[in-house]
């Protein structure tokens, strides 16, 4: 290995503006209380294979049929990347090469549909992702999308509005959450299934969350969020659509695999096959439920009453205070979290009138249940007082004393 290999001091002299931002992120990281539902803190082996030597080289193609010369080593993460994720979700066919979610998606919808053909997603304003068919995104500028939301007073989705708006579209594309139904749903309609996992990834792969591999045409996911790997995408197909998959990411889509990228996504995906990512993903599940309970003992409301994962929505429209305020006051105070529309909002996305929270980052760090207790109460106190600066500065300060007491990654 050549000197300083994926060693912070060498960027220090190297580099000292870039190696200061870092170092100072770094302490951002550490230092507040971050709820961000969508993020989490790889673990030390994650970030030593992504800043490895597999980063200068070329390997476009798959393990076996590459382009470039020199490729041995590279087919074997990829092939274990692959093995690994197999194991995990099930599924016959996976690609671990797309760069992002938005390109696992994007390989699954072009491999089998045209511009122009007729997708049903999850509304972006109820829960969808852009790339479910927003029409700022390449899924709604390429596709006729239609889209489903959930119900007024549940709060949750509607299963035959769903099927009401499939019979309606007649789409060949949707995204779920009850597979068998919406399986059942796709069927009817003669319409392809996709899930994106991307948020749930890390509950299924604990076996906490049901597993849709079985239903669905197509799976996608990121390998970031509760997966806890590196920044990166995942499509995993039945065995009949891996060509056309294949074909989209590698030349469809994109050039040489990040193979830095992938041999993270492989060492990610050995910790989801043991015992000790389990126990984490069961304290994310604990800790969701505990902030979400702690909510509603302080009045706060929770979209569809509580919580089955790592995130929840809070509704503020009772608490006098828009999701913008709050999301900004609670970072003046060192609590990150982001605002969010809630089912029906009436106010601009911009604003909006909630704001979402997650258990990832927190569990990672091994914050358990009187821990939950105390994010809470600081965070109604600054939605209490978001305009008092001495009681942001007070809930920063122990915010920060919270963080401090805990490790950045915490052996399970
Ligand atoms: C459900 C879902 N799908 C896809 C994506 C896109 O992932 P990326 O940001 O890696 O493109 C996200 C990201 O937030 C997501 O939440």
């Amino acid at each position: 290995m050549y000197e300083g290999i994926g060693s912070i001091d060498v960027l220090k002299s190297a580099d000292p503006d870039v190696y200061a931002a870092i170092e100072a992120e770094e302490t951002r990281q550490r230092d507040k209380l971050l709820l961000i539902a969508s993020e989490n803190f790889a673990s030390p082996a994650v970030l030593a294979a992504q800043g490895s030597v597999l980063t200068n080289k070329y390997a476009e193609g798959y393990p076996g049929r590459r382009y470039y010369g020199g490729c041995e080593h590279a087919d074997t993460v990829e092939d274990l990347a692959i093995q690994r994720c197999k194991e995990i979700f099930g599924a016959e066919h996976v690609n671990v090469q797309p760069h992002s979610g938005s390109q696992a998606n994007m390989a699954a919808y072009l491999s089998v549909l045209k511009p122009g053909d007729t997708i049903l997603g999850m509304d972006l304003a109820q829960g969808g992702h852009l790339t479910h068919g927003s029409k700022v995104n390449f899924s709604g500028i390429l596709f006729r999308v239609f889209s489903y939301g959930v119900d007024r007073q549940t709060e949750t989705i509607d299963y035959d509005a769903v099927q009401k708006a499939a019979e309606e579209c007649r789409p060949r594309y949707a995204r779920v959450l009850d597979f068998p139904r919406f399986q059942a749903i796709a069927k009817s309609v003669g319409a392809y299934l996709l899930v994106d996992i991307a948020h749930i990834a890390g509950l299924i792969a604990a076996g906490l969350h049901p597993n849709p591999v079985p239903y669905a045409d197509f799976v996608t996911t990121t390998t970031h969020k509760t997966l806890r790997g590196p920044r990166g995408g995942v499509t995993m197909c039945k065995a009949e659509y891996a060509k056309g998959v294949d074909k989209l990411v590698f030349p469809g889509l994109q050039g040489g695999p990040l193979m830095h990228v992938i041999a993270a996504k492989a060492v990610a995906f050995k910790e989801a096959l043991s015992p000790s990512f389990k126990r984490y993903q069961q304290q994310v599940l604990t800790n969701a439920k505990a902030l979400a309970q702690g909510l509603m003992d302080h009045g706060y409301k929770i979209v569809s009453g509580g919580t089955d994962t790592h995130l929840m929505l809070v509704n503020l429209s009772n608490k006098g205070i828009t999701g913008k305020d709050a999301d900004a006051a609670l970072d003046a105070a060192g609590i990150i979290l982001n605002k969010n529309a809630v089912p029906y909002d009436e106010k601009p996305p911009a604003v909006a009138s909630g704001i979402r929270l997650g258990s990832p980052i927190v569990s990672t760090r091994g914050m358990r249940e009187p821990e939950m207790k105390h994010i809470v109460k600081l965070v109604d106190r600054v939605l209490q007082h978001p305009q008092e600066p001495a009681v942001l500065e007070e809930v920063r300060l122990e915010a920060k004393a919270l963080c401090n007491r805990f490790p950045i990654f915490h052996s399970y």
